[in-house]
């Protein structure tokens, strides 16, 4: 979703605004822009599509500039046209503004500003703050003061980053929903919604709260609240490199992260297994384990691929923790009326630690008195810190818009709860320690998966003009299902459908001819020879099948067109290894169509609006 890039400093500005965008570019949009002072004038370029359009637009520059601000725009309110993008203007043109969010009250103050005399030159919600500021700007002579007089009229969500030719040694930026960071440089201030933006400048950030409006200037800077009240914050220090999120030679970063996962499974248990007490430690819970061991329910709520690792997070729970566990889309447990007893637990699940409705199902069950706990990959991302409690996946920077590496962390940490809790009632310690064993030998696991890659390549090759395709699995790997034709859809546009396989014969079997491929997730675990069954119903009827089968099968080759095989593990672990050829198998079809899949269309990375 949108993305924002601010500076202030002895730097000059524009190629520190332009890298910025481009470290954004992950998060999806659809339009840019970019403000800055030159000898006190303000200077505005925008463009409709790609970053390099935008850098097209601005002119060979001469003088020297060193504040600016700049925003990649994800289309909410009005068609993504170069009008549309930000900043926008005020009518004096003194004022520039950029925002993340939604404005939920801008046609009513789009009527009372329009009243009063000014006008409207884009279809956005966000042009009605930037009128609003300068409405009270006459009125106070501060842009500090009519910005959070601004702020005082506005429902909804922002980030938003100011600048005006009016006071040009500064700028002001403030935040309710959506995040925003100051990157604290030497006499140099950033300011970001996303640490990427920054990160090849400084380490060191200070995370916004909601409320909070801060005056940022090239030495100092000055955080006050929404009711002029000063605020101290601590500048922290961000554990990340900046070749974390470049491409390392890969051609794109999903598939850089694709390949990640043997790394980035190991640092979500790093320190975490403890193999000889057959147990695991979880730091971020110590507080909370005798609720999570007591607890008469677990709620685990996220969206899309984080809401198919908790469904699986739900069988290994129930199985060895013992506990009901219920997962729900974050989106429907915040507007129904979830019941929530004093011994229900919810844990909200999320790589970005941003998505806007994962976020409001934890405030929602906050309000509600129940205890939440966050499993986030974003370090100090909002979720994160609105939970109680929680524990971080430390996957690493994921810009690939298609969630890969994040999955297979998020089930290496729900593995690690579930032994946890699982310990601390009938989990004997022999299967806790065969569960710690299975665990540290993924990493191998998967890297020998990795290495089928050219033999998933092939399949592609085969089916990559298909127009739609059935997944179909059981029992853990159901979910594996799922999140196989999602990650199909969303980067090949190709329409996808992931089912129980036993659920076939209501309905979808209807849809199964010679034309159609169906990809079978059929490893020997306690399902198997039912799979075999529905396999076979689908041969009888001229279906391709796929099918991902498990290393000494021997006989499977026989019955199904293609076989990609894994090696074996714990049917609870299962997912984490069959997902991977899911993965490959989604990235090349993509490829062979010629799409990006990087930045597929439409979608965005962190989904910061409803
Ligand atoms: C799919 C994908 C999305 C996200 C969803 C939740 O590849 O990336 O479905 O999983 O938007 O995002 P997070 O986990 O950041 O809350």
């Amino acid at each position: 979703m949108c993305g924002i890039i601010g500076y202030i400093g002895n730097r000059k500005v524009i190629p520190i605004l332009l890298s910025g965008l481009k470290r954004l570019e992950y998060r999806g949009y659809d339009s840019a822009g970019v403000g800055y002072l030159v000898n006190k004038k303000l200077n505005v370029f925008k463009a409709a599509g790609k970053i390099s359009e935008l850098e097209n637009t601005i002119p060979d520059f001469e003088e020297e500039t060193f504040i600016g601000i700049g925003h990649t725009r994800w289309s909410t309110h009005g068609a993504p046209t170069t009008l549309n993008a930000h900043p926008h203007l005020n009518g004096s043109g003194n004022i520039a503004l950029i925002h993340n969010g939604i404005i939920e009250n801008y046609l009513t103050l789009k009527v009372k500003l329009k009243d009063l005399g000014y006008q409207f030159k884009s279809e956005t919600d966000t042009e009605v703050i930037v009128h609003l500021i300068s409405f009270f700007y006459e009125k106070e002579k501060s842009l500090l003061k009519a910005v959070r007089l601004a702020l005082h009229e506005i429902e909804g969500t922002y980030g938003i980053c100011v600048v005006s030719s009016l006071e040009s040694n500064k700028i002001v930026a403030a935040r309710k929903g959506s995040p925003l960071i100051i990157g604290v440089g030497e006499n140099e201030h950033f300011v970001a919604s996303d640490a990427p933006a920054i990160m090849e400048h400084t380490n060191n950030v200070i995370f916004l709260e909601d409320g909070d409006i801060v005056e940022v200037f090239n030495d100092h800077f000055n955080i006050t609240s929404l009711a002029n009240q000063t605020i101290t914050r601590e500048i922290e220090k961000l554990d990340l490199d900046i070749s974390s999120i470049e491409k390392g030679g890969f051609p794109h970063f999903m598939l850089k992260e694709i390949f990640e996962q043997p790394e980035s499974i190991q640092n979500s248990m790093r320190g975490r297994v403890l193999l000889s007490a057959g147990n695991v430690k979880l730091g971020g819970l110590e507080n909370f384990i005798d609720d999570l061991v007591g607890a008469k329910r677990l709620i685990l709520t996220a969206c899309g691929t984080s809401w198919h690792a908790a469904l699986v997070g739900e069988y290994m729970l129930e199985q060895y923790a013992e506990i009901p566990v219920e997962v729900e889309y974050a989106s429907e447990f915040r507007y129904r009326n979830p019941i929530l007893g004093k011994s229900d637990i919810v844990i909200a699940i999320s790589q970005s630690g941003e998505t806007a409705d994962t976020l409001a199902a934890v405030k929602e069950a906050k309000r509600r008195n129940a205890s939440v706990l966050g499993v986030c990959n974003v370090v100090g991302s909002s979720i994160a810190r609105e939970s109680q409690a929680g524990v971080y996946i430390h996957a690493g920077p994921e810009i690939g818009v298609a969630s890969t590496k994040a999955f297979t962390s998020q089930l290496a940490v729900l593995s690690l709860l579930t032994v946890l809790i699982g310990r601390r009632k009938n989990l004997a310690f022999s299967y806790g320690e065969k569960i710690c064993q299975e665990l540290l030998n993924l990493p191998k696991k998967i890297s020998q998966i990795l290495y089928q890659k050219d033999q998933v390549e092939a399949i592609a090759e085969k089916f990559y003009e298909a127009r739609n395709f059935l997944y179909l699995g059981r029992g853990y790997n159901f979910p594996v299902a799922l999140e196989g034709a999602l990650k199909l859809k969303e980067i090949s546009y190709i329409h996808a459908e992931g089912y129980p396989a036993a659920e076939m014969k209501h309905g979808p079997i209807a849809l199964v001819d010679e034309n159609m491929p169906i990809v079978f997730i059929a490893i020997k675990d306690s399902t198997y020879d039912k799979i075999l069954s529905n396999i076979e119903e689908v041969k009888a009827r001229k279906g391709k099948v796929i099918a991902i089968a498990s290393e000494d099968d021997k006989t499977i080759e026989s019955i199904v067109d293609h076989v990609i095989k894994v090696p074996n593990t714990l049917e609870m672990l299962s997912p984490i290894l069959t997902i991977i050829p899911l993965q490959l198998l989604a990235y090349y079809i993509a490829i062979k169509k010629g799409l990006n899949v990087d930045q597929p269309r439409n979608l965005a990375k962190s989904v910061t609006v409803e």
